[in-house]
């Protein structure tokens, strides 16, 4: 009988992840990359090192040009590490200050600057050539890596999207009205889909992951049985089926 192969050892394949905030998927990249023992690639993270330090050297964030020299003129760095997305800026490690109300709240704006986009699209497209990889964000099945192999557009309906930041925040011991949350995430959620460049969209190939009623787990068992539904081979080993 021919059985799959596991798919990492046959073919390093480079799956996408796109979605909205919220969607779960720094959680599901994470868990499939660490399933597949692939490397995680959180793209929002570089935006957010990037939006750090504007803030830090004081840069007006809706100065977009100033912002693209900013971002031409560093030395940026990005790797996992398990399961941790890490990045530094000129040899300095910015990890722990991705999160938090300040980066949230520069981060929106500094994502709609085109000439820092236009800086870290080719370093992200670069982090994925080898494969292997999990890559997540908004526009990498549409701008950074188009020719994905498995490309996945992962949502959930607003209430449940703001429900998880709410409780995420709740574990942190950040206590915040739910409403405020929800409107927070459909202000994010119209930054995301309004913007001119590398904006937040479904490509047609890209398959539709509705996680609002799903489990982490589950999300996970789906791409990884999208990984094998595509890009199977065939196999007589004992061991070959995916665990
Ligand atoms: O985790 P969360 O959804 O809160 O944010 P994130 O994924 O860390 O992204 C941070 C910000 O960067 C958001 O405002 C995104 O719209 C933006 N972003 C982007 O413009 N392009 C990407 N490829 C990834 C994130």
């Amino acid at each position: 009988m021919h059985r799959l192969c596991p798919i990492n050892a046959e073919k390093r394949l480079r799956i996408a992840i796109d979605g909205p905030a919220g969607a779960g998927k720094s959680t599901v990249a994470a868990e499939v990359a660490r399933i597949l023992n692939y490397t995680y690639l959180d793209t929002g993270a570089m935006y957010r090192a990037m939006a750090v330090l504007a803030l830090d050297k004081e840069i007006p964030l809706d100065d977009f040009q100033a912002l693209g020299k900013m971002a031409s003129s560093v030395t940026i760095k990005a790797r996992e590490d398990n399961g941790v997305f890490r990045v530094w800026i000129d040899g300095e490690e910015f990890t722990h200050r991705l999160r938090g109300p300040k980066a949230d709240g520069a981060v929106k704006i500094l994502a709609m600057a085109k000439p820092v986009r236009e800086i870290l699209v080719p370093i992200q497209r670069g982090l994925a050539d080898c494969g292997g990889v999990v890559m997540e964000g908004r526009d990498i099945t549409s701008v950074v890596i188009p020719h994905a192999e498995v490309k996945v557009f992962l949502t959930a309906s607003l209430e449940e999207r703001a429900l998880r930041r709410w409780r995420e925040l709740g574990n942190k011991g950040i206590t915040a009205e739910f409403g405020e949350v929800l409107s927070e995430m459909e202000a994010r959620d119209a930054k995301d889909l309004e913007r001119d460049w590398g904006k937040l969209v479904k490509v047609d190939d890209a398959v539709l992951i509705d996680s609002t009623n799903m489990s982490v787990a589950q999300v996970c068992r789906s791409i990884i049985d999208l990984c094998e539904a595509r890009h199977c081979c065939f196999t007589n080993s004992p061991d070959g089926f995916l665990a």
